[in-house]
């Protein structure tokens, strides 16, 4: 999904040139071929986008997600210092590297994930900027949260259908984050990592938020109204009762340099645009 919002971004600038290679043409925890590529196209940055997210099944089985999140941004890194390769790696992460807070997390704040998936991910993050800082290579780590966009249905597009059919949507009132639009992310990581240089490692990316975040109940609210139905369709509810895995509490706090618009502005904004309300 943010793949896809990158490579609509990039490729409609005439001052890239763009390598997209899907799943199929090569399959990341493959090391052999994964050198042999950037062997071959020796590339100014790498934006690594590819993950497994799916916190349930990565819960129930680990490994997959060890290998893809959390070894392969260190073979990047170790295949780029071993090959001499001097492009920048861009790793993308997550707010669940963190665990419960109600204050948000900033990027001095150490990992603390409280299941698989923030685990493979965290050590995705310690793994890259070892091998990075050892090969003195540039790296950013950018931790976003709770992204939507039009390539993948998420908890917009799932709740906007329910209340177009209305079908109640059960939102829960004690898990926060930050709504990120992947376009603006996508938008973010162009204009402010790979055209302009950034002094820090870790960069929380995010759209504008609270500084307690939003819960999934607000976010659902806020649908609603954009859509311009009833939000008596929206029933609070607990995570416990709708999350087989633990998620954390965790909101990020926004990098001084992400300017990425407010979380309710998006939200309406992306609304208007797909479901033309
Ligand atoms: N989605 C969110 O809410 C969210 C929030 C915070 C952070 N993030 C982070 O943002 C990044 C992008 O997430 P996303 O939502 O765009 O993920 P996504 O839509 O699930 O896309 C992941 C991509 O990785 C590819 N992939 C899976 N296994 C691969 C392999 N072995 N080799 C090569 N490609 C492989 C998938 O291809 P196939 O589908 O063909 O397998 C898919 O294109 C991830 O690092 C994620 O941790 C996401």
């Amino acid at each position: 999904m943010l793949g896809q919002e990158l490579s609509r971004v990039v490729t409609s600038n005439d001052n890239y040139n763009v390598l997209q290679p899907a799943h199929n043409e090569l399959d990341l925890t493959k090391i052999d071929a994964l050198e042999a590529y950037i062997s071959a196209h020796k590339p100014e940055f790498i934006i690594n986008c590819a993950a497994l997210i799916n916190v349930d099944k990565i819960e129930e089985d680990p490994l997959p997600a060890f290998q893809l999140n959390a070894l392969v941004p260190g073979h990047l890194a170790s295949i780029c210092a071993h090959l001499k390769i001097k492009g920048v790696i861009i790793q993308m992460s997550t707010s669940y590297v963190f665990g419960h807070r109600n204050t948000p997390f900033t990027e001095e704040d150490s990992a603390c994930p409280i299941n698989m998936y923030g685990k493979s991910k965290a050590l995705g993050e310690t793994l890259l900027s070892s091998y990075a800082n050892k090969g003195n290579l540039k790296y950013y780590i950018i931790r976003t949260s709770w992204l939507y966009s039009r390539f993948r249905d998420t908890f917009v597009d799932e709740t906007a259908k329910k209340l177009l059919s209305k079908i109640t949507v059960n939102a829960t009132v004690d898990q926060y984050g930050n709504p990120t639009n992947a376009e603006h992310l996508a938008s973010f990581i162009i204009s402010e990592l790979i055209e302009k240089d950034h002094p820090q490692n870790i960069i929380h990316a995010i759209n504008k938020t609270p500084e307690s975040g939003v819960n999934r109940y607000e976010w659902a609210l806020a649908i609603a109204e954009a859509l311009g139905v009833s939000s008596d369709l929206v029933i609070a509810a607990k995570a416990e009762n709708i999350f087989k895995t633990p998620r954390p509490r965790a909101i990020l706090q926004k990098s001084q340099k992400c300017n990425m618009p407010d979380w309710r502005e998006s939200t309406n904004q992306y609304i208007h645009l797909k479901y033309g309300q």
